[in-house]
């Protein structure tokens, strides 16, 4: 079997909603400390509902694709749908990813959660502030790594 599914491949060769926001609503950027790659989302919201999306990815094609299927995952959907995105439905999304690369996506979960931060800290809407990573002191993305 190949390592990468064909949605994987495709994704990573014509990868979706890349691009940046200039007036975003939200904006979240999140780095995995041992590969080095990073991901940016941005989000434009009107209403509750994710309008637009686009990401910049300085990563892997694992991350690349990851985060493609991410943003079409929760473009046109509520806020509280693209908050409970996991990695694991964007790897399902993707037909798998193999295991040394499920890191690449709980980069894409973690960075559509910073950009919702933001966008709630703009607007000063409350949250529990539970359902968002503490990616300063958790140290998840690096341990997924291997
Ligand atoms: Fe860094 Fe994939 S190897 S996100």
């Amino acid at each position: 079997m190949a390592l990468y599914s064909e949605k994987v491949m495709d994704h990573f060769r014509n990868p979706r909603n890349v691009g940046v926001i200039e007036d975003a609503d939200g904006v979240g950027e999140v780095g995995n400390a041992k590969c080095g790659d990073i991901m940016k989302i941005y989000l434009k919201i009107d209403h509750d509902i994710i309008t637009d999306v686009k990401f910049e990815t300085f990563g892997c094609g694992s991350a690349i694709a990851s985060s493609s299927m991410a943003t079409e995952l929760i473009k046109g959907k509520p806020v509280s749908e693209a908050l409970s995105l996991t990695n694991k439905a964007v790897v399902e999304a993707l037909d798998g990813l193999p295991k040394h690369k499920l890191h690449c996506s709980v980069l894409a979960e973690e960075a559509i959660k910073s950009a919702l931060k933001n966008y709630y800290d703009k607007n000063g809407i409350e949250y529990d502030h539970h359902i968002f990573p503490d990616c300063e002191n958790c140290g998840h993305c690096c341990s997924t790594d291997s």
